[in-house]
């Protein structure tokens, strides 16, 4: 076996080539022999973890949803404070029964309302729509069956507020986060759950919800505005959210269902240009947004914001799970009618038995329907958007391997399935999975790092980093590097295979920040670091 074939391969623990048969690629299953004979055996003898074994309850039928209603509006979560400048509110965590097949019972979602307790509207968290300087106060009660964080992600809040999986709140109990929004901090953020191994389960069942920061000089603050929330939904024919199989753990998890504010394939009609704000909710999907006609459109932000310039007439761009985009879609000289897609992207999820999965077929996300107004002219974009200074120089270097690997011995311990979880899939960075309170990296505060993250496995990752943006600096692949063609404040950033992405960053506060692959089963997984800045 030559060098980059093994780098294609999980590292097996105790088993090898036997092992090989659930996980490798083609180049390690090819030769091992024992695949035939050990498959089956996987099933009834290996004392399989509860959560790997795939629910007897055949999913949904792809046209089991309803489809084609007009874009929902995103609920709102009101402002309960009167004083300039604050922002308080309550947020509550909780299960709630929504129709969703029909002749089958209600579908229970976990959900973050307001206090009010009005559900009515997308199951997708109020939108916390806020300005920079501003004071933000959410008092959080968790009604859920198990211990939840609320964590910000992508905002610059103290690590204490930031819902890490060392600050659980348990079931019943309640806390207030608070935190004040810099200036330059505008941009595009969501809230989910972080709990300790429990992210995936609780943001598969609903928990996620949009935040918009706005700047006062802002140059798109009179365009009209639109939020689609991309979200993932997996559910059962009988209406149930199952667990994870191990597919889901191994690959991410995938349900048949993408929703955007909580519906499937709904209708938008343009009758103007517009700012889209996109947000990559999906537990492990990657949305590779296009037009079917292959229709341009402008990118103007990014995660964090606004980018120095537009990009003008791109025809597709990348989100990775967790990260967010803002576009201009424009409404044309003449009515037109175009499918918002999920472009065809290999992620090279892996397969059971060998090779990789194919990748999946395109998706329409959305129906857009371009009714220009004679009264709206096209509208020409700001060449200059605002200032984002180059970080540097660096003061200090930092690496971040991601690598996978299958660890035998641990699927047969006596914990093996406790949370449900296959103990022994391991997804790593630096060598090892997370452990809570083990500290992975250490930074000082104020001083400006390079980071390389490399990708030592077979999948894409999407690197995500707490507390700070981050400059995407350039990409390498073998040996070739090739500089990042764009400034942007970004929080989340693919690295695909076999690639090393390096980024410029600094964070300002002390205390811990959590590092990880934003595919939540990964994160659960221990594909996760500690950051402690001091
Ligand atoms: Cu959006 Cu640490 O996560
Ligand atoms: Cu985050
Ligand atoms: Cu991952």
């Amino acid at each position: 076996m030559n060098p980059s074939m093994k780098r294609r391969a999980f590292v097996f623990g105790t088993l090898g080539g036997v092992a090989a048969s659930i996980f490798a690629r083609s180049a390690i299953a090819q030769d091992a022999s024992a695949t035939i004979h050990a498959m089956p055996r996987m099933g009834d003898d290996m004392a399989m973890p509860g959560g790997m074994l795939a629910s007897h309850v055949p999913l949904a039928a792809a046209d089991a949803l309803p489809s084609g209603a007009p874009l929902a509006t995103l609920r709102m979560l009101a402002n309960e404070s009167s004083e300039p400048g604050h922002f308080q509110a309550t947020l509550v965590a909780q299960p709630v029964a929504r129709a969703m097949l029909a002749g089958q019972p209600d579908t229970v979602f976990w959900q973050y309302n307001a206090a009010s307790g009005d559900t009515a509207g997308p199951a997708v968290g109020p939108l916390i729509d806020v300005r920079e300087g501003d004071t933000v106060e959410i008092r959080f009660a968790n009604r859920l069956p198990q211990p939840t964080t609320i964590h910000w992600h992508g905002l610059p809040v103290p690590p204490e507020q930031d819902g890490n999986p060392a600050h659980p709140i348990a079931p019943g109990a309640q806390r207030v986060y608070r935190f004040t929004l810099p200036a330059g901090s505008a941009g595009t953020y969501w809230y989910h759950p972080h709990p300790h191994m429990l992210t995936s389960e609780q943001v598969f069942r609903g928990l996620a919800g949009p935040i918009v920061v706005r700047a006062a000089d802002d140059p798109f603050a009179r365009w009209p505005e639109r939020n689609l929330f991309v979200t993932d939904l997996k559910i059962s024919a009988d209406g149930t959210i199952p667990a994870n199989g191990m597919m889901d753990w191994m690959n991410g998890r995938e349900g048949q269902f993408v929703l955007v504010n909580g519906a499937l394939r709904p209708a938008i009609d343009v009758a103007s240009d517009e700012r889209w704000r996109v947000w990559n909710g999906c537990s492990a999907r990657y949305l590779l947004l296009a037009f079917d006609d292959g229709r341009p459109f402008a990118h103007i932000g990014s995660d964090g914001g606004l980018l120095a310039a537009p990009r003008d007439g791109l025809t597709s761009l990348l989100l990775a799970p967790g990260e967010r985009a803002e576009l201009i879609v424009r409404a044309g000289s003449a009515p037109s009618r175009a499918k918002l897609i999920a472009a065809r992207y290999d992620r090279r999820k892996m397969a059971m038995s060998h090779g990789s999965l194919p990748a999946e077929p395109a998706r329409v996300l959305a129906d857009v329907r371009f009714v220009p107004s004679s009264a709206a002219a096209a509208t020409s974009l700001p060449a200059h958007l605002r200032d984002i200074a180059t970080l540097g120089p660096a003061r200090g270097q930092q690496s971040v391997v991601f690598s996978e690997a299958m660890d035998m011995h641990a699927m047969h311990q006596p914990d093996a399935s406790s949370l449900r979880m296959p103990r022994g899939m391991q997804f790593m960075v630096n060598g090892a999975v997370y452990e809570p309170g083990r500290v992975t990296l250490t930074s000082r505060r104020g001083e400006v790092e390079h980071w390389s993250i490399e990708n030592r496995t077979d999948m894409d990752h999407p690197f995500h980093l707490h507390g700070t943006q981050f400059q995407v600096l350039e990409r390498e692949r073998g040996g070739v590097r090739v500089a990042e063609p764009y400034l942007a404040w970004r929080d989340t950033v693919n690295v695909e295979p076999g690639e090393t992405v390096r980024i410029a960053t600094v964070q300002r506060d002390a205390g811990d920040r959590m590092f990880h692959c934003h595919i939540l089963e990964h994160e659960d997984l221990g594909m996760m670091g500690t950051l402690r800045v001091v």
